[in-house]
């Protein structure tokens, strides 16, 4: 009974209750909030662009122009992301995950200060400076946040704990559409301050953060702070036994050590793990161009994507990984071939509207039933624990240039393509669903080294002179870390 993940015993720990709203509010609330932000003051902020580029260049923009400083605005935010989480993993370890939260805040009140004053300034400039620093801010907190709250919840507590990031991220989003509205700060005065809002957001976790213990996980192991460890448990935990958490922490660091981590050049070019690379890879592009963000605006299902994935990929584990992504996919392509009809046939059927909107639900659906998991889940699956940190950089870094890339690309092609922009994603999704159908085999249940060698297998028949093939691979390093992630 004790071990029930039960409200009584977050009641018994109100400090890790707190810590899950001071962390959220100044965290993942931040990424849902600017992912909304821009769609309600978008006409005013067109119209700075233009007012500066008159004004000070005397060059009066035209409505392409515009759309393409826009779009460059929206997405400059997911270059700061890409450079703050390639930033976060080092600088939490290095300065601890509390302190580097703390600093983060002031990435973010920077940001703010530049948005408020760019309307009086009359410059867009620092509005894009502002997205980016933003966009840094949000790539350190959707590494930092997770990592902190995890790593400070006790174990029965972690799945619960760890859900609250994708819930802030929600309430960030549906904030920003709040205060977005013309009666608060959707107006032509105002909308600064709404652009300036995660400001006071960091200001308020920047106060309120240092009352917090850093996570203990962190301070026993990366610190060796045995003191420290006892006093933040205490204070976050309570009264109760943390003696099994502790042995097991101490284990793993054991274990840990003798494992060499790879760098992401090393994962790039192991010969061994090219077609298990190549796969990653493919996958994580195709999520940004199988027209997923197409269809939810502002991103809508990625936050899900990012953090429920491990729900997902035990819900979906008893379907073979190939058969979700080739039926994902393939349930894709034939909604996207017949919205591509009904768009067209919009303005000569009245009802075709109505088929439209369902065609597009479904295309969500099979996607998050099949692909948003499944890819997720293949970072934890493929590779072993000496290749998984480079494994989670590479994936983090397409997400993010996946992002802007199509940020900067899809409301342009969305101008001139209209309702036969869907061709372009339907030959995206049968692509993916072709190259999966040859190329990858059958990987459920499977640990990352008898996946490896599933490749290996695949792939040799049709490699002419490849050489006596080493077994997948396999160096000393890669069967511990087999041995570690099974124990663990
Ligand atoms: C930009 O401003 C100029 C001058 O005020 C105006 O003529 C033009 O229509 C504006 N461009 C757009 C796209 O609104």
């Amino acid at each position: 009974m004790k071990m029930k993940p039960s409200l009584f015993l977050q009641l018994e720990c109100p400090l890790l209750v707190a810590a899950v709203f001071i962390t959220g509010i100044g965290g993942t609330f931040q990424y849902g909030f600017n992912i909304a932000v821009m769609t309600s003051p978008s006409l005013f902020i067109k119209e700075l662009v233009n007012t500066t580029s008159t004004e000070r260049y005397g060059l009066p923009l035209e409505e392409w122009q515009l759309t393409l400083i826009w779009s460059f605005l929206v997405s400059i935010f997911c270059v700061g992301g890409l450079l703050g989480s390639l930033l976060a993993v080092q600088m939490g370890k290095k300065y601890g995950r509390k302190q580097c939260l703390l600093m983060n805040n002031l990435v973010a009140i920077v940001a703010a200060v530049l948005m408020i004053l760019s309307k009086r300034a009359v410059s867009f400039e620092m509005i894009m400076v502002a997205r980016f620093l933003y966009g840094v801010n949000t790539g350190v907190i959707l590494t930092v946040h997770p990592m902190y709250l995890v790593e400070s919840a006790p174990k029965n507590l972690r799945g619960t704990v760890g859900v609250t990031t994708a819930t802030f991220s929600s309430l960030g989003k549906f904030f920003a559409q709040l205060l977005g509205i013309k009666e608060l700060l959707g107006t032509e005065d105002l909308w600064v301050w709404l652009l300036g809002f995660s400001g006071f957001v960091a200001l308020f976790q920047l106060f309120t953060l240092p009352l917090l213990p850093e996570s203990p996980r962190y301070l026993l192991l990366n610190r060796g702070d045995q003191e420290g460890f006892e006093r933040a448990v205490k204070r976050l935990w309570g009264s109760r036994d943390y003696s099994v958490e502790t042995q097991e922490m101490l284990q793993e660091k054991i274990e840990l050590q003798d494992i060499k981590i790879h760098s992401v050049m090393e994962l790039l070019q192991s010969r061994p793990l090219r077609w298990v690379v190549l796969t990653v890879i493919v996958n994580f592009v195709a999520i940004q161009l199988c027209g997923i963000n197409a269809v939810t605006p502002n991103s809508g299902g990625r936050v899900h994507v990012m953090f429920l994935w491990g729900l997902q990929a035990v819900a979906v584990g008893s379907i073979g990984r190939k058969k979700l992504l080739i039926g994902g996919y393939g349930c894709m392509a034939v909604t996207q071939m017949l919205l591509t009809i009904t768009l067209n046939l919009q303005d000569h059927v009245k009802w075709m509207p109505y088929c439209s909107i369902v065609l597009i639900f479904l295309s969500i659906f099979s996607f998050s039933c099949g692909p948003s998991g499944v890819t997720m889940s293949l970072l934890a699956e493929f590779f072993t624990q000496s290749y998984k940190p480079a494994g989670y950089a590479l994936a983090c870094s397409i997400n993010w240039v996946g992002l802007f890339v199509v940020g900067m690309v899809f409301p342009l092609l969305v101008k001139h393509l209209e309702s036969y922009c869907f061709l372009i994603f339907l030959f995206f999704t049968i692509a993916l669903a072709t190259f999966v159908g040859i190329n990858v085999p059958e990987t459920n249940n499977l640990s990352p080294l008898e996946i490896q060698e599933a490749f290996r297998k695949m792939h040799s028949k049709t490699e002419k002179g490849g050489g006596p093939a080493t077994p997948c691979g396999t160096t000393d390093n890669e069967i511990h870390g087999l041995k570690c992630q099974t124990k663990l």
